[in-house]
């Protein structure tokens, strides 16, 4: 087994979150999938930002405004660089994830895909990359076309070459790395033959973007978009990047201030890029402690934090596979997932699983995980869900493994 150079026991002290107790136990955090916690630096970013810098941006001329307005750039520039992107202004402050999806559905798909277009997506999508799609297809009347998964929940990229080489296909968006398999599609490949026959691709980076280094020129994808949260980061900031020739040509989201030039009666010049998608007061206190979050993952290393999730990954994966009576979702190899591990254990119903998993202090997601296209391809109405990060340890891994056996004693299975 691979080992990880990541003191996730040092990590750990950088964290408020874990000086408390769930049921007398430490807590044992393993929803990272769904948000991850935070650590000091950015939660006093945040504090210092409301304590010293206070002010709305873009907008006036007095220091402290001028002040906020630098904080605020300084993210997206760190963002920029992060992913690598030609520039920063190729990236938006949005929400989340899904607004980052919507507003692509709204500003380019509602424009550029016509009746019969073809919009690709995977039976591994979170709800928000299928849901936009779905009022685009009533609206525009275009049509959704899903690429299927193996037993091992491997993409089927023989039918997806085959769909876009039809040439129906105007739109590609997929998950690089599913919530609730953990697969990691080969998304380079993807985009090579989607760029072949001129289609444009959305790469849905949630849960790959915190968790791998990422190079937006070398993936060549047109739009990539994730959310702070799930990176240690505040929650209500979203990324959404895109090519700069998309950017200029694609129509604003919303609508109001700061997403102007001049407003006249009856119609407006909109501002430049990235300000014409970003209309009125923006999350700024929580944009700044971001750039905390971008800071603290870059100290660690891209590439070390994929190496630890590997080697919890496989740990666990190793621990669990003596029980008999649970089932692993998704590809075996590591090679080919991130450090999410969903299964099922009999027909123990997995919120009753989780409940028992929370008497130990342990927080495992339990349900449809906003997949439940997936779960239909599974043939299960849920799954319970352990996803890691940094801060996770192996004596971690051990007590979940030793709690799901309690549960097995508990359920006489
Ligand atoms: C693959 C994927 N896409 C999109 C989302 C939506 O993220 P958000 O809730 O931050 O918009 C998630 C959240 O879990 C996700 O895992």
């Amino acid at each position: 087994m691979q080992r990880s150079i990541v003191n996730s026991y040092e990590i750990r002290n950088d964290f408020p979150i874990f000086k408390k107790k769930i049921n007398g136990k430490d807590l044992i955090y393993l929803d990272n999938a769904s948000t991850t916690q935070k650590p000091y630096s950015v939660i006093n970013s945040i504090t210092d930002f409301y304590s010293n810098y206070n002010s709305n941006i873009h907008r006036a001329v007095y220091q402290l405004a001028e002040e906020a307005t630098n904080l605020y750039e300084q993210t997206r520039k760190k963002i920029a660089s992060f992913i690598n992107a030609n520039q920063p202004e190729e990236i938006i402050f949005t929400r989340n994830t899904t607004e980052s999806i919507n507003l692509i559905a709204h500003s380019w798909a509602r424009t550029n895909l016509k009746k019969d277009d073809v919009i690709l997506i995977t039976e591994i999508e979170h709800h928000s990359n299928i849901v936009p799609w779905q009022i685009i297809c009533q609206e525009r009347e275009t049509k959704l076309e899903y690429v299927g998964i193996d037993e091992n929940g491997f993409l089927d990229l023989e039918h997806m070459i085959e769909l876009i080489s039809s040439r129906r296909v105007k739109l590609v968006s997929l998950s690089h790395m599913s919530n609730v398999l953990g697969t990691i599609v080969p998304i380079e490949k993807i985009i090579r033959v989607a760029h072949e026959y001129g289609v444009p691709v959305i790469v849905d980076g949630a849960q790959s973007v915190p968790h791998m280094p990422m190079n937006v020129k070398n993936m060549d994808c047109d739009f990539l978009v994730f959310s702070a949260h799930k990176m240690l980061g505040p929650t209500g900031v979203g990324v959404f990047y895109a090519k700069r020739e998309y950017l200029d040509n694609m129509k604003p989201f919303m609508a109001g201030g700061d997403m102007i030039k001049e407003v006249f009666k009856f119609h407006t010049n909109y501002n430049e890029v990235p300000y014409k998608f970003e209309a009125g007061t923006p999350n700024i206190a929580d944009v700044v402690g971001f750039n905390a979050a971008i800071e603290y993952l870059e100290k660690i290393g891209m590439e070390n934090i994929r190496k630890h999730e590997i080697y919890l990954t496989d740990y666990a994966l190793e621990s669990l596979a003596s029980l008999q009576y649970i089932t692993i979702y998704g590809p075996k190899d590591t090679k080919y997932r991130g450090g999410v591990i969903s299964f099922n254990i009999a027909d123990i119903h997995p919120h009753d699983l989780a409940t028992i998993m929370n008497d130990h202090g342990i927080a495992i997601r339990s349900g449809h995980h906003c997949a439940q296209v997936l779960m239909e391809r599974l043939d299960v109405p849920a799954t319970s869900r352990a996803s890691f990060y940094i801060y996770n340890t192996k004596e971690e891994i051990d007590k979940f493994v030793n709690a799901i056996k309690e549960a097995g004693r508990i359920f006489k299975i």
